[in-house]
């Protein structure tokens, strides 16, 4: 049933190029993105002032990455909300809102709850959801499936991986629509798209380099995560990941905000995981490496490959492909949950089905 693999999660991580593809091959036909079964028309789209997404755990730091891309890519602007806060903050909800929910078990109850608000309230709903016939997934407007097949482990990976391609999948859509695009800006974005399954493939084959980097940290008792703009959005993720599996406590931080008090628990050996993939932000987060070295902490850097420079500051480098600015988180992911992984297996943990958690969280 495992495929061989001693746990899910590392059968799931592994299967996430065949995963993204699946998610993306069929909605692009003849160089053109085709969302079937979509009711939301270009007229409406033109009418939404806002568009608020709501989930839960991974599936909002999903919608923390849509953020980005969705106002960088239609202008659109976007506000995030955790699930369970949603719906008490009088959010300022009508008719020229698109609510989209983010939810690999489409049962999710602050994630349904929420929908049901934003449809009371007269918006229109838009899913992205794994499970067909989910209570998420029928009750939504329109629903977009990820075409993750079953994930097991409690941890998510292949079904956040999946996300994300249905993210940039509609960004593209929605920008084209609302003439954002220049046509051969639309044909780069799909090359690259396109590109990620074969990309994330090269990063799974490089993953010794990451089990011997957990085998180096699996007895950490804090962890680091820091990043700006997307890279904040993965820092999020990666610290998720690692404290829901591996029990160690981690935090994720933008960069930026770390002199602004969180620098004060950096001490002699604490584990940085700096994340600096883009390159507009690349000195930046090298003058935040610096700020953390200066205090004694072990610094591991991942940006991409043609960044050499990182070496002469941190202490260990792990190198991904590159991609277009959007679509990194496809490929940052990656590491973050071998990490993760290896970290948990290291320390004996039950990695499938970590202590106090639950697969799908049906109460509020
Ligand atoms: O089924 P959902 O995507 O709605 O679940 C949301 C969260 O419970 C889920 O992403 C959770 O945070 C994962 N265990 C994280 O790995």
């Amino acid at each position: 049933e495992k495929g061989g693999y001693e746990h899910f999660m590392a059968k799931e991580i592994m299967e996430q190029p065949k995963a993204v593809r699946d998610t993306i091959s069929p909605r692009i036909k003849d160089g053109r993105i085709v969302l079937d079964n979509i009711t939301l028309t270009a007229d409406q789209l033109k009418t939404f002032r806002k568009i608020f997404i709501v989930a839960c755990g991974s599936a909002y730091h999903v919608g923390m990455v849509a953020k980005y891309v969705l106002e960088k890519m239609t202008r659109i602007p976007v506000e995030v909300d955790v699930a369970s806060e949603f719906r008490y903050r009088e959010p300022i909800i009508d008719e020229k809102v698109l609510v989209l929910v983010i939810s690999q078990s489409g049962e999710t109850a602050d994630t349904l709850a929420a929908m049901r608000e934003a449809k009371r309230l007269g918006a229109r709903t838009l899913s992205i959801v794994n499970v067909v016939g989910s209570s998420i997934a029928n009750e939504s407007d329109d629903v977009i499936y990820t075409w993750a097949g079953p994930e097991i482990a409690v941890a998510t990976t292949k079904a956040y991986s999946t996300q994300l391609a249905v993210v940039y999948l509609l960004a593209i859509y929605m920008a084209d629509l609302l003439g954002c695009l220049t046509a051969e800006e639309y044909a780069a974005y799909l090359t690259e798209l396109q590109a990620l399954p074969d990309k994330i493939e090269k990063i799974l084959q490089n993953r010794e380099n990451i089990q011997y980097l957990a085998s180096q940290h699996f007895n950490a008792k804090d962890v680091f995560f820091i990043g700006r703009n997307l890279d904040y959005a993965m820092s999020l993720e990666g610290s998720l990941k690692l404290k829901e599996i591996s029990y160690i406590h981690s935090d994720a931080y933008a960069a930026g905000e770390l002199k602004h008090g969180t620098i004060s628990l950096v001490e002699d050996g604490t584990l940085v995981i700096a994340l600096a993939t883009h390159q507009n932000l690349f000195d930046k987060m090298m003058s935040n490496v610096k700020e953390v070295k200066a205090r004694g902490a072990v610094v591991l850097g991942m940006t991409t490959e043609n960044n050499t420079q990182i070496e002469q500051v941190t202490d260990h480098v792990f190198y991904i492909p590159q991609t277009c600015d959007v679509m990194l988180p496809s490929l940052t992911v990656i590491p973050l949950q071998l990490f993760a992984y290896y970290v948990a297996s290291m320390k004996g943990c039950d990695i499938d089905k970590p202590r106090n958690l639950a697969k799908s969280v049906t109460v509020e």
